[in-house]
């Protein structure tokens, strides 16, 4: 009994939980998945483990959406029941609608160690059936050398009256590569080609393929590893690919790419189209290889918040959604003096903020502190680059990469004058934007103290702006 109330009051006490961020109200998710906007709203799914806050068996765990903010919790849509999913459950995939009804695509994983994908339906969008003939593409569909062991995260979509699919796997059990498929029902699939390399982005593993169509050209999200090549955050990298897919051969053109999230915290990206045809994209905030701290308080795991995808002179860009907006009340725009700045910013203390600023890139050693008290997040300065680092931030995060693995950095552009910032804290994470989406990066830290302001350090008048500051709405 007694033990019961201290776990109550453990859970009551937990600092950690955003308040516009998607957590599980308690157990582990992960990968985003089967993103659809369905009957009026949009349906959002995730890695779901329900029973620890940590990995386990994955189910699917629904929700609803009107506008990818705000969530309701449906039941949960797949778990582990079949011969072909029952091994490590559900693994990622994602959803299309069909003469009404909704798809949803994902990888069984069996008792014999393969991944083969699967197929569930809903006509309701709240009730799933799996597909009785499961699984509906195999092992004996892959081209030779590619390997079973490692054949998963099925991103379906129509073109041209036809379904196709996109799919990761590992070729001569080193190198992984993205595989495409087509079929006429959802059902009967047909190899097409190999889509990318990983040589393509220079990485090791590369997992949940995610396209969307943006501003006229084809847009692919890639996540993987690189353990060859000296990264940062080499465990947990995302790249952002703009070309063409060719639906006859598979071939995706790479004509631009880049890293999406300079950070530490981010995986396994996932867009959906909006109703008026912008494209949002979500992430898993965390990694693999790292310690949780909020597991203590029950669950781990949360969503970035959306992003908008654009292009901008040939570049992938991503900015915050603007439906946030809906939720923040605006405290202040363009302030130009430095005290002003500073007092609005010491001010307004509090578990989430959303600033944006412009720094004057000559001002070296300058930075921008997020914290309160001994725990901060630095922003700082220096010649190249702005450099992120999370030492003092709270509680140690350890990573498998490395035992000291704090700093990021944000590479400034060649006579970049200014720099503009826009930082996002809620609670525990933090999303950081540079110079209007030209760069991303997420972090998560664990102050003792969960009540965030910003100080200045280093900088003096005109050598920094206080573009917009906002809150929460009460
Ligand atoms: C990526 C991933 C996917 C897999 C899922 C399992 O984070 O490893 O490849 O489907 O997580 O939870």
């Amino acid at each position: 009994m007694i033990r019961e109330m201290r776990e109550k009051l453990k859970l009551r006490r937990d600092p950690y939980r955003p308040s516009l961020h998607l957590t599980p109200a308690q157990g582990w998710i992960n990968d985003p998945n089967g993103f659809i906007y369905f009957g009026g709203q949009y349906h959002v799914f995730a890695q779901y483990y329900d029973a620890k806050p940590e990995w386990g068996p994955m189910m699917w765990l629904h929700c609803t959406s009107p506008d990818m903010m705000t969530f309701t919790r449906l039941p949960d849509a797949l778990y582990p029941s079949e011969d072909y999913d029952y091994e490590k459950g559900c693994f990622s995939g994602s959803a299309i609608e069909r003469d009404g009804k909704m798809y949803l695509m994902y990888t069984g994983t069996s008792h014999s160690d393969t991944q083969t994908q699967c197929l569930a339906s809903s006509s309701d969008g709240i009730h799933f059936e799996k597909y009785a003939f499961n699984p509906v593409i195999d092992g004996g569909d892959l081209p030779a050398g590619y390997s079973p062991k490692d054949f998963r995260d099925p991103c379906v979509f129509e073109r041209e009256e036809s379904y196709y699919v996109l799919l990761a796997s590992r070729r001569d059990d080193v190198h992984y590569s993205i595989l495409m498929y087509r079929s006429s029902d959802l059902v009967d699939w047909t190899f097409v080609g190999v889509t990318l390399e990983c040589e393509a982005v220079g990485c090791d593993l590369l997992e949940c393929p995610n396209l969307a169509h943006v501003d006229g050209k084809d847009v692919l999200l890639v996540s993987g590893k690189c353990a060859t090549v000296e990264y940062p955050n080499s465990q947990n990298c995302i790249w952002g690919l703009i070309g063409h897919l060719d639906l006859e051969t598979g071939h995706f053109e790479v004509e631009s790419k880049r890293r999406l999230d300079l950070g530490f915290d981010s995986y396994a990206t996932h867009m959906v189209r909006t109703p008026e045809g912008r494209t949002l994209m979500v992430a898993w905030m965390s990694a693999w290889g790292s310690t949780y701290p909020t597991q203590k308080y029950g669950w781990c795991g949360q969503f970035s918040l959306p992003r908008e995808v654009s292009i901008r002179d040939g570049q992938l860009v991503l900015n915050p959604a603007r439906e946030l907006f809906t939720y923040e009340c605006q405290l202040a725009d363009s302030v130009t003096n430095l005290k002003e700045a500073k007092k609005l910013l010491a001010a307004h203390c509090g578990r989430f903020l959303d600033v944006t600023l412009t720094v004057d890139t000559a001002v070296e050693g300058a930075s921008i502190n997020l914290g309160n008290g001994a725990d901060r997040l630095v922003l700082k300065l220096e010649k190249d680059h702005l450099v992120i680092d999370r030492s003092h931030s709270g509680i140690e995060i350890q990573t498998v990469t490395r035992k000291d693995d704090f700093i990021r950095y944000i590479p400034l552009a060649a006579g970049q004058s200014q720099l503009k910032l826009r930082v996002i804290a809620d609670a525990s994470l933090v999303e950081i934007f540079a110079d209007d989406g030209r760069a991303d990066a997420c972090v998560r830290i664990y102050p003792h103290k969960v009540d965030y302001n910003i100080e200045l350090e280093g900088f003096n008048h005109g050598q920094i702006e206080l573009d917009r500051l906002a809150v929460l709405k009460a």
